[in-house]
Parts: structure tokens; sequence; C-alpha cells
């Protein structure tokens, strides 16, 4: 039976360091409070006009490609997932394509924006084409940017002080190892509360926020057919809303409960998982899915605390910087799970 196995990853996280305290010259915030709230010591952000999200992906799946012994032009299929890309088309996949020189057979690049579960999805997609036999080395990269669209004011700070950037790539190929690879993956969306985790603008629906008076297109005779407006920018709307609390509410029911759902389509049972990565989102939530699912704190692996939420890329940096520690084996039961905007949601196990 053909599975699809992890045979090479890596990870990019800009240099730059930002502490909470750090964030305190721009808004009313603690890091007590951060820390207490979430977990976040620090995050990475990306220079401006050096690093971009496609370059930070780029660094990652250079590493991957190393570590899985294949060249470049052994990919024949890249899959690129983001929430933050560089420009709003084309997508990162091209990008990360030419960034990597990867011109040869001039292969498909096909973009996932699943926000934070971005991971869990395009792990889903590229295993379907993996199991198929359509392709043998799939790139997939996972990168973020967010430090470039956030509102720093302290009216925002709900929102900024939990992301940061960076990146994780990994090669993706068939294996037929008895017992190997992706045993299974499951993937759910409720889109009831699109807008309570989102960035609205600019968009086709040519508004502002949704519940303010001024939602419906701008007046074309003031912004001709521009979709971003003055009034956007003076109202600090080009940057994500959420509705923290309600998000958490969904979060810490769905976790545990798209995780047993891949526990019972294999018959495993949670004290079988050596190791559970969660979408760092929160170590909150982290945490009481760990106490739900009765893990010990040996098969739960968190850096939320260093990087923030790095949404599509913070599962598969975590699992590299595991890997790299030696806290994933050959033959371990890793699971890995997400929830975020849409709201969407997934789990994973993955026999290494
Ligand atoms: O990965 C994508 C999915 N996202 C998530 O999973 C996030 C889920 N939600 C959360 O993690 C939490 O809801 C947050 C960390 C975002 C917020 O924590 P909370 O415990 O829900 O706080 P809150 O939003 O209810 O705010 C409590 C208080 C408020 O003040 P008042 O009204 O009680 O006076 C906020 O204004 O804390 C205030 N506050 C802050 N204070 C200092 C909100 N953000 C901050 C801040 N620093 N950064």
């Amino acid at each position: 039976m053909i599975r699809t196995k992890i045979a090479g990853i890596g990870k990019y996280l800009p240099s730059n360091v930002v502490t909470n305290n750090d964030l305190t010259k721009y808004m009313d915030t603690s890091d007590e409070w951060i820390q207490e709230r979430t977990g976040i010591k620090e995050r990475r952000y990306a220079t401006k006009h050096k690093e971009t999200t496609t370059t930070m992906g780029a660094h990652a799946a250079k590493e991957a490609i190393e570590r899985a012994g294949i060249t470049k032009d052994d990919i024949d299929f890249i899959v690129f997932a983001t929430i933050s890309p560089d420009y709003y088309f084309p997508g990162c996949g091209v990008l990360v394509q030419r960034e990597l020189g990867i011109t040869k057979n001039e292969v498909g690049a096909l973009d996932v924006r699943n926000q934070c579960s971005g991971f869990v999805y395009g792990l889903e997609v590229c295993d379907q084409f993996i199991k198929t036999g359509k392709y043998k080395n799939i790139l997939f990269v996972c990168s973020e940017m967010h430090s470039m669209g956030l509102d720093f004011r302290t009216e925002g700070r709900g929102v900024s002080v939990i992301f940061g950037d960076g990146a994780a790539a990994m090669v993706l190929q068939p294996t037929e190892k008895e017992g190997q690879g992706v045993l299974t993956t499951h993937v759910h969306s409720n889109g009831t509360h699109a807008e309570e985790l989102a960035l609205i603008n600019p968009g086709s629906h040519g508004g502002y926020h949704l519940g303010t008076e001024q939602f419906g297109y701008p007046d074309p005779d003031k912004y001709g057919g521009v979709f971003v407006t003055q009034k956007m920018v003076d109202d600090h709307l080009l940057a994500p809303n959420m509705n923290g609390k309600l998000v958490f509410k969904n979060a810490v029911t769905k976790f545990p409960e798209v995780i047993k759902e891949a526990l019972s389509t294999t018959g495993l049972i949670s004290s079988e998982i050596d190791l559970f990565i969660p979408h760092q989102a929160n170590l909150r939530i982290s945490q009481f899915v760990q106490k739900r699912l009765g893990l010990s704190d040996d098969q739960v692996y968190n850096n939320i605390q260093k990087f923030g939420n790095t949404t599509a890329a913070s599962i598969p940096i975590a699992m590299c910087e595991a890997w790299e520690e030696g806290k994933i084996k050959d033959g371990d039961l890793i699971c890995v799970a997400a929830f975020g905007s849409g709201f969407t949601w997934g789990s994973g196990l993955i026999r290494w």
C-alpha cells in the first residue's frame, strides 16, 4: 500500500527577535498579560524589504530538499500554504518556484489558503496526490509574514501580540514500508463565523468591516475602480480582526473532536501518540487539549513561547524543531491538529 512519507523537513525563522516588552513601545500591553493569556514570550519578525513570505519559504524549502537527499529538479509539484502572501495574486507557489529555480519541468504550483489549518489542509491535498501515484516528490511549503499587516496600536493588541513570522517546508514522497507514512487526515469547516477571525479588506465585497454602516462598494466617483480606499487606511481596516473568546471556545471543542476522529479511524488510542504537535495558537488551548486527551508533557510539543502564532507554518516549524532535537524518531506516531479562521479545522496521524 502506498502512503505518504516526510522525506525531508526544514524551517526558517527570521533572526529579528521581538519580545513582549518590545511591543509595549507601540501599544498598551505587558509581558505579564501576554505570557499569562497566551504563553508567548517572544516572536520573530522578518526584515522588511529584505525578507518576504516567499523568501522565507524558499530558505526552508532548500533545507527540506537537501535533507530529503534530492535536488530541486526532482520536485514534481509544489504546494504553498499561507495567508500572508507577497502579492494579492499570483500566489506564493509560483514565486517560490522562481526563487528556487525549479524551472526544468515547469511543474504545477498550487496555493492553499486555509489560515491556521493550512498545514493540515495542505497535507491532505499532498497525501491524495502521492497515494494516487500522480507525484513522487511534492514540495510543501508553509510560510507567514504577519508582521507586515498587523495593527500595532492599542486597539489592535488583542490580535497583534499573538502573531509571528516564520516558515517551514517538507518534501513528501511515496513509501511502501509497512506502517510508515500519513495514516489519516481529516478536515472540516463551518463558515457561520467567517468574519469573526478575518482580514476583510480589501476584497470583492468592496466594503469595510461587516456590521458597520460603511459596508458596501466605495464611491466610484471618489475612488474609481480601486478597492483600497483612503478611508480604509485612515480607519485602520486593513488589519485582521478577531473575536478571541469565540475562537478560543470553538477551538477547545473542535481540537479534541477532530483528533478523536483520526484516532478512531485508525483504531489507535491517545496513549499510543508519541508526539502531539498542535497548531501553536495559544499555549492555553494546547494545554486544554492535552488535558482532554490525557497526554503527558512528554507527549506534547509546544514552541509558541519562542515564535508566537505563525498560522500555517506553526505545525511544520514545531515538527522540524522537534525532529532536530531528536524528539521525533523513526516509527514514532505523530499527531497534528489545527483550528482557525473560517472556521476551519483538521487533524492528521503520521507514522514517521
Ligand atoms: O491561530 C488562529 C486562531 N486564534 C486563536 O486560537 C486565538 C484564540 N483566542 C485567544 O487566544 C484569546 O482570546 C486571546 C489571547 C486573543 C485574548 O485573550 P482573552 O483572555 O480572551 O482576552 P480578552 O480578549 O477577553 O480581553 C481581556 C482584557 C480586555 O480588557 P477589559 O475589557 O477586560 O478591560 C482587553 O482589552 O484584556 C485586554 N487585552 C489586553 N491587555 C493587554 C486584550 N489584549 C491585550 C493585550 N495586552 N495584548
